[in-house]
Order: structure tokens, then sequence, then C-alpha cells
């Protein structure tokens, strides 16, 4: 079996690689990535030459690109990571959003359609649904849960999860959609949440948080949702949407504060800053489906996670520093107005 995995030099696609190589070795995997300021060839240093696995720098907007890579690869199963994945990139800059996530995926769907692939899967996001109240506890996304997008990034997923849906009940074309909560992990660019906190903890700089901190995020270890993946492509309903979390719902602060205390850093280098336009206040994942049907159940404890993803970071200086390049510089000095 080939797997065509798109945007696998990136953090949750470099990890499924990881994932299925060890777990299917059987099976044959080929990277596309265009390498933009997210991706990475250094993450996929450990499997690149290796029996099985093919990288080819490539963009999923390229039809002619797309073409050759279906014609010679003749992929069994599409999974589609490629995207621009932060909010506040999209917030400054919506464009590149939707051609990569809208046009780039409506790219990929017609050259599966036309190569006859038995199973595409849209890697999506539990922001499609919004955003919950703070004081509604009870209230978690469903696959139900109506599309009501926040941010030009959630927008862009959430047209893209409305084109595979079509392109399955129009052309046939045998779709599954998995939206899943915030993820972390290895290899996570350092411009999310737990990375960035991490870095400039590491480094003695400001830890910028938004408004007070009090956005609560549901996080998953990125490893538990590699496996749900996998297993939706092999026992997934065609058709259908599967939401993806570990009732894991967590304020910004705590995870902030949790860091330094790992770090042994002191609580001074919190710096509240200027809130996110729109910023979504609370996400909350019911998996009953994912979990019912498949049998999927998150098995790493945030408590070990956060841990092993903090050390990670710790040990894996170099991965970091080299990835900061010129471009992450002035993006980062244009949003937090300091040089690093
Ligand atoms: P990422 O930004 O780390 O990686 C994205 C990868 O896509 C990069 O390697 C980049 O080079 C590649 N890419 C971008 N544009 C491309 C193009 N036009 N052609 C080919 N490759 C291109 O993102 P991530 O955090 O790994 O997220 C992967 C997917 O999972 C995204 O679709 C995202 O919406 C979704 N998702 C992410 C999270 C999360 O917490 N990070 C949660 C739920 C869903
Ligand atoms: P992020 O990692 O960008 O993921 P998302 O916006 O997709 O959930 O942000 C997670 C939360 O952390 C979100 O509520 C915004 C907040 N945040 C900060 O407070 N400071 C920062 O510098 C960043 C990047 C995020």
């Amino acid at each position: 079996m080939t797997v065509l995995v798109t945007g696998g030099a990136g953090f949750i696609g470099s990890n499924f690689i990881f994932h299925m190589l060890q777990e299917h070795p059987d099976c044959r995997i080929v990277c596309v990535d265009a390498l933009t300021y997210a991706g990475n060839l250094s993450t996929l240093d450990s499997v690149m030459g290796r029996d099985g696995f093919r990288f080819i720098k490539a963009d999923i907007r390229s039809k002619e690109a797309m073409e050759k890579v279906f014609s010679e690869e003749k992929p069994d199963a599409v999974v589609n990571f490629a995207a621009e994945s932060h909010v506040d990139r999209s917030i400054e800059n919506p464009s590149i959003f939707l051609e990569t996530n809208i046009i780039g995926t409506q790219v990929l769907l017609d050259a599966a359609l036309r190569h006859g692939t038995a199973r595409f899967h849209q890697v999506s996001t539990d922001e499609v649904y919004g955003d919950l109240p703070f004081d509604r506890p009870d209230l978690l996304f469903t696959e139900d849960t109506p599309l009501h997008t926040s941010s030009p990034y959630s927008a862009s997923k959430a047209s893209a999860d409305l084109v595979v849906l079509a392109y399955h009940r129009t052309y046939g074309l045998p779709a599954t959609i998995s939206r899943c909560s915030n993820n972390y992990g290895p290899y996570q660019f350092p411009e999310k949440l737990i990375p960035l906190m991490t870095i400039n903890a590491l480094s003695d700089r400001h830890l910028p948080v938004y408004g007070e901190g009090l956005n609560v995020r549901d996080w998953l270890y990125v490893e538990d949702h590699c496996k749900a993946i996998d297993l939706i492509l092999q026992k997934g309903r065609i058709g259908e949407v599967y939401n993806v979390g570990g009732h894991n719902e967590m304020r910004n602060i705590d995870i902030v504060l949790l860091i330094l205390s790992h770090l042994g850093k002191p609580e001074s280098l919190i710096e509240f800053v200027q809130d996110r336009k729109g910023h979504d206040r609370r996400y909350a994942i019911d998996p009953t489906k994912i979990h019912d049907e498949l049998g999927w159940l998150p098995e790493t404890r945030f408590a070990d996670g956060i841990v092993k993803t903090i050390d990670w970071y710790v040990e894996n200086r170099r991965w970091w520093q080299e990835i900061i390049s010129g471009e992450y510089r002035s993006y980062y000095r244009h949003r937090y107005g300091e040089t690093i």
C-alpha cells in the first residue's frame, strides 16, 4: 500500500510518517511538501533514504506537480496535512491560507478522482466549530455542531472540509475527515504556544501571553492524533467526519506556568500582551464517535506528554535553533516587537 502524505515536513505530518513507518513496515510513504517556513527537511532526517520512503518537494496548489506525483506513485490513500496552520499569520495575511488550504485541497481532490485513489483523508481541526463559552463546561463540539468559524485560518479549513464532502457526495470520492483539537509534541514549529513558550523560557526571553491567558484549549499528544488517523484510514466509514480529542482542557496561563516551573524559570518572564483579534475563548472536543465506532482512546496523559515535550525541546536545541531562520526572526520582530 502506498500512502501519499502531504505536509509531511511539518509538525503532525512528520510524526504521522514516523508512526506509519514504525507500525506498518510494509507501507510505502510518499511525502509531498513545499517546504514553506513551517516545513523542515531536517525533521525527516531519520527516514530520508530509507526503503519505503520518498520525499518530493512540491506544492499542492500545482496541478502539474500533483498530476506527476499521482501518475508516478499511484497512491492507494492520500492524507492531506499540507496547510498554512497558524491563526496569527492568517490574521496578518489571509490570502495564502485560502490558496493553500482551499485551492490546494481541491487540486489534490481532483488528482485523487482522476486516478481513482481509494481513500482521501482530510486532516481538519476543531477550530471549524468556532468557540465555546467559558461558563458552559457542559458544552462540547460534536460532529453535528454547526461550522461557525472565527479566523481566516479556521474559515479556510472549514471551506476545505465542505469541498471534500462535496467531492464525496457529488463524485463519489471515498473521503473521510478528522477534526482534532490542539496538538503538542516534538517537532512543532516554535510559533505555536507550547514550543514558543518553552524556547523563550530557555533563552530567558519574555513569554507573551495574550490577554489574561484565560483562553482554553483542549490539548492532545501528537502521537495520539496520528493513531486516530491511522485507525480512520483502516476502519473509518467513508463520507464521515470524526472528532479527535482527549478531554484535556487547559487555560493558556496554566500551561505557561507549568513550562516555567518545569524549567525552573521565574514567573516574572511572563508578559501579558495585546489579545489576538477575534480570539476564540474555549475549544473542547466530544470524542464519543471515534471511541464508540473505532475504539480510539488517547494513551498519553497530559502530565507525561508535556514533560516529554518540554524535555524534547531542551534536548533538541539544534533542531529549533537551525529552523529559527531569517523569515521567523522578522515575523517574531513584527509580532512581538522584540528581536531574537
Ligand atoms: P505545520 O504548519 O507544522 O506544517 C504544515 C506543512 O505543510 C509544512 O511542512 C509546510 O511546508 C507544508 N505546506 C504548506 N503549504 C504547502 C503547499 N502549498 N504545498 C505543500 N506543502 C505545503 O502544521 P501542523 O501543525 O503539522 O498541522 C498539519 C495539519 O493538521 C494542518 O492541516 C492543520 O490544519 C491540522 N491541525 C493542526 C492542529 C495543531 O494543533 N497543530 C490541530 C488540528 C488540526
Ligand atoms: P496557538 O498555539 O497559536 O494555537 P491555536 O490558536 O490554533 O489554538 O495558540 C494557543 C493558545 O495560546 C491561543 O489561545 C493563543 C495563545 N497564545 C498566546 O497567548 N501567546 C502566543 O504567543 C501564542 C502564539 C499563542
